[in-house]
């Protein structure tokens, strides 16, 4: 039978002691994390989400409490008074609470466990399967513990800093209305209205801006954000954004208000010292060096074109990327050829085609010459050309890919990041920022052979390219900019437009009718005919802010409850079937989706 709590009051987390707390009489609560029984002494390891303090019954003291405490098992909860006194044994110099332990004089076992799945003290890494069907047992873990507490600590250091830089915390709707453009929406039936839908908001992008209509001038939200799309280590179907948005300011304003974030953020959580301003690149650099709009530059492997030198090369390969508009490029893995396997070099070229390539050209140099499957094509003119080009000298390894140009991108901007890390090239522990600038505000869409907005419609065009809106829309750059950490998109935003007129310019741009557009943004169209102030503002992914200050690789490790790749959830089991009489309710029939092969 489990003890109640009645009387217990608890005056320390676990680690709460060292050496100054001897002599105290303490009383603690928590999981028993580990429990050790040598027949005259039980040690208990007991745990909170602060640490471990070991607990110790002695036959000496107590024999009855010592019995007792012979029946605790891992994970059972217990509430332990004792004295703290130097430990007997030998310290343990991993743990703050190291050199102390607490001799017990009252135990109550409040709650019993029956074995766990896994093993939570255990540094043995569980089956992912299994640690998210019991994600509540999975958070137990120290690290998970540790993550959960920082993100706490973010959020907590976003609102305080925000706020007293003037912003307010204003909630938007969760239930609104699908608009068109961006990833695909989580839709919600309404029962009042059928055949009528919600959207899930992607972003309160909408409601932000006209917050700044309504005159609050400074927005923040940290607002759940939701989007039907492809999962990654970097991506949720709802994820959480640090929104905000600022009247009567230009890029420069709102990028120095974030790097002020971002500064007190680091050193607060962190105790890392930042360099403010960040290194600001465009777009069309970052692509070109680095095939990438989220570059990582805490290394070098930068792209080279090798366009004009294999212009004349006899490999259909190239010929045809080239012929075709496309491209080709390499970068140079510097002392990489001398130490890559042919077995590795192979697989690099199976990697690529998970990236969208079709395969990996390479020239492998040493102090002999070259090898290369490729070398066949190519005059020994050609080759130095190459080699040259690429500035390769022995040991170095030249890999090449052609390909529309925005694959051989994909490929390469990948591919540098994968031998980057295999070799070391960058210290884990570094934190590189940058913005990305001058991005094109319109891409086209081959699918529907149409420009979309690259970010989204709102989004003000660069002044000295508005004559160009209409007659070269593809050239036009964005006011829009992106914070990159490491090689991740950790936030983005851009100035508005704020003219009537122009926004229903980029609508005709994007291939809007008028009615088209009333119909989808009509209460923005309408609301800018009243006074909007100018302004902009930007989103971080907290998901991913935390993720990269807690040195993990997915999100996944900085959310309580998140969900796999199929965007179920395992835990839950949603989504799940509903009854009949919820989807009679809600007039909804469900089909049967045909059998895909
Ligand atoms: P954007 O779409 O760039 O901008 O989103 C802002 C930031 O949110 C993060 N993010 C995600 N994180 C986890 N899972 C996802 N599926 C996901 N999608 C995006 C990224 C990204 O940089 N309304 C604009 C912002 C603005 O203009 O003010 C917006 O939503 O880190
Ligand atoms: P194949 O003609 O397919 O046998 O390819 C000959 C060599 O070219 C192999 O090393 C391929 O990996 C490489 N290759 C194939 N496609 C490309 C491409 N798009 N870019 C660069 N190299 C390629």
């Amino acid at each position: 039978m489990a003890e109640n709590l009645k009387g217990f009051k608890r005056t320390n987390y676990a680690n709460d002691f060292d050496a100054s707390s001897i002599g105290q009489t303490v009383s603690v609560a928590g999981w028993v994390n580990k429990q050790r029984d040598i027949g005259s002494l039980v040690f208990i390891d007991l745990r909170d989400r602060t640490g471990l303090v070991q607990i110790v019954f002695d036959e000496t003291i107590n024999v009855e409490l010592l019995n007792k405490a012979k029946g605790v098992h891992n994970e059972y909860v217990i509430a332990v008074k004792g004295t703290v006194r130097q430990r007997s044994g030998a310290f343990n110099k991993n743990i703050k609470t190291g050199e102390i332990e607490i001799v017990a004089e009252e135990l109550r076992v409040l709650s019993v466990s029956e074995p766990t799945p896994f093993v939570i003290a255990s540094d043995v890494e569980a089956n992912d399967q299994i640690k998210l069907k019991y994600r509540y047992l999975d958070l137990r873990r120290p690290e998970m513990q540790k993550n959960i507490i920082m993100r706490h600590k973010i959020a907590k250091i976003a609102r305080d800093y925000y706020d007293e830089n003037g912003f307010l915390e204003i909630e938007t709707p969760y239930l609104t209305k699908s608009t068109p453009e961006g990833a695909r929406d989580y839709l919600v039936p309404s029962r009042v209205h059928p055949e009528k839908f919600y959207a899930l908001p992607q972003s309160p992008q909408l409601y932000k801006q006209l917050l700044m209509l309504s005159g609050f001038d400074r927005y923040i939200q940290i607002a759940r954000c939701f989007r039907d799309e492809d999962l990654r280590a970097d991506r949720q179907p709802e994820f959480t954004q640090i929104d905000l948005e600022m009247s009567f300011v230009e890029m420069d304003d709102v990028i120095a208000m974030n790097e002020g974030f971002l500064k007190r953020v680091f050193k607060e959580v962190l105790d890392m010292d930042i360099q403010t301003p960040f290194m600001r690149m465009d777009y069309k650099e970052a692509m070109e060096r680095y095939g990438s709009d989220k570059p990582d530059n805490r290394f070098g492997l930068e792209l080279i074109d090798l366009s004009d030198e294999v212009k004349d090369v006899e490999f259909s390969v190239f010929q045809n990327a080239l012929t075709n508009g496309g491209s080709v490029k390499c970068i140079n893995g510097e002392g990489m050829g001398a130490k890559l396997s042919r077995k590795e070099i192979d697989a690099l070229g199976e990697l690529v085609k998970t990236y969208g390539g079709k395969g990996l050209a390479y020239i492998v140099v040493n102090e002999e010459g070259v090898k290369s499957p490729i070398a066949k094509f190519m005059t020994d003119e050609q080759m130095q050309k190459v080699l040259q080009k690429a500035n390769a000298k022995a040991g170095d390894i030249v890999l090449i890919v052609a390909d529309k140009t925005d694959v051989v991108y994909t490929v390469l901007g990948s591919l540098r990041c994968d031998l980057a890390k295999k070799f070391n090239l960058y210290d884990e522990n570094s934190f590189s920022f940058l913005w990305v600038v001058n991005f094109p505000l319109l891409e086209f869409d081959e699918e529907e052979n149409r420009y979309v907005a690259k970010h989204h419609p709102f989004t003000a065009p660069m002044d000295e390219d508005l004559d160009k809106l209409e007659t070269a829309p593809g050239e036009v750059r964005a006011k829009a900019y992106d914070i990159v950490l490491n090689g991740n998109e950790i936030g983005g935003g851009s100035i508005r437009i704020f003219d009537t007129k122009l926004q229903e310019k980029m609508f005709g741009v994007l291939g809007f009718t008028k009615e088209a557009a009333q119909e989808r943004f009509g209460f923005l169209i309408d609301a800018f005919r009243f006074g909007p102030p100018p302004h902009g503002g930007m989103a971080y992914g907290l998901d991913r802010l935390c993720m990269l200050m807690a040195g993990c690789d997915s999100i996944r490790d900085v959310i309580a409850f998140p969900k796999v790749q199929n965007a179920s959830e395992l835990m839950t089991n949603a989504p799940d079937v509903v009854d009949e009489k919820q989807l009679t309710d809600l007039n909804i029939v469900c089909v049967k989706p045909e059998k895909e092969d």
